[in-house]
């Protein structure tokens, strides 16, 4: 018997302890799990013992709807889920091509950060495309290729900045609501992009900017979508810059929960020497930038 299992066989004598001791079992399993400072390659599945299992699809319908779970907060109704990642698309296909000379085919493409695939799934596509999402969340990606593959195709990436890609393969990489999170090593993510993308290929990446904090302010003061950023903005950022402290970057926490802010033009400045920044459109995701940069 070895110590754990002499632990719990005399804990086992005690009801109480032995329920602290399943609750602090229960937490330590989903520290684990959602831990993606540790490692993402936990992959969250059904479990039988020691057995991890990949459970197949039961839907009939051929692009299901993710469990809420992993909406990633983008809305409280099916309908609504699908009709944000459907909007976020087109949006980024308008201003794409309101930029691009000329117009740009979209056969190579990489979501980064695709958690469920909201807005993947509604990429154009047809027999040649070869559209990839990339998440640090395994269960994310758990769901996508299971449910969504083919004809996209997933992986789970690293949390340090890597991309399991070769140079120079994409037409367009694109970020929606993930720099946003990415307090630590933003650069050498974008020296990422700048590599798996091929020459003349588009980076789309939104971001929080100054512009942001008005519109939460404002426009989507009373979204409850915005409810949780809005309280951190009035509270602890108007607490701790009191008195308005001049900042190029700054971020509410440093970690996959971070919440990061820009300053465009020092942005514009800081990232163009990684990818020439083609436009910047300020409201483009919702309340979020889209940054648009060309290899
Ligand atoms: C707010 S969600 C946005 C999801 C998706 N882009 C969309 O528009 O529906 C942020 C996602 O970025 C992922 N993420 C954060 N940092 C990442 C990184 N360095 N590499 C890949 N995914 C990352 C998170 O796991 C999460 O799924």
């Amino acid at each position: 018997m070895n110590l754990i299992e002499q632990l719990a066989r005399k804990l086992s004598q005690d009801r109480r302890a032995m329920a602290l001791m399943e609750k602090l079992a229960g937490q330590l399993s989903k520290t684990k799990r959602f831990s993606h400072g540790s490692s993402a390659r936990f992959i969250p599945l059904a479990r039988h013992h020691n057995v991890l299992f990949v459970c197949p699809s039961q839907s009939k319908n051929a692009t299901p709807v993710p469990p809420q779970h992993l909406w990633e907060g983008y809305a409280q109704t099916e309908l609504d889920y699908l009709k944000c990642g459907q909007d976020d698309v087109a949006q980024m296909l308008c201003i794409l091509n309101e930029v691009g000379q000329p117009p740009i085919p979209l056969t190579r493409v990489l979501d980064l950060g695709c958690a469920s695939g909201r807005m993947l799934r509604f990429l154009p596509r047809d027999e040649t495309s070869e559209h990839w999402g990339l998440d640090i969340n395994a269960e994310h990606i758990a769901w996508c290729q299971e449910h969504l593959n083919p004809p996209m195709l997933f992986a789970t990436n690293t949390t340090a900045p890597h991309l399991p890609f070769e140079d120079s393969t994409f037409d367009l990489v694109y970020c929606g609501s993930v720099f946003t999170h990415i307090s630590e090593l933003a650069e050498a993510w974008l020296l990422e992009v700048r590599r798996v993308l091929r020459q003349d290929g588009y980076a789309y990446i939104t971001i929080h900017t100054r512009q942001t904090i008005d519109l939460l302010r404002t426009k989507y003061r009373d979204d409850p979508l915005f409810s949780d950023l809005l309280a951190e903005l009035n509270s602890n950022f108007a607490e701790n810059n009191p008195d308005g402290v001049e900042w190029s970057v700054f971020t509410f926490g440093a970690d996959p929960n971070s919440q990061v802010f820009y300053d465009v033009a020092s942005l514009e400045r800081r990232w163009g020497r990684i990818i020439p920044v083609v436009a910047v459109k300020e409201q483009a995701h919702d309340h979020q930038a889209a940054v648009v940069m060309r290899k």
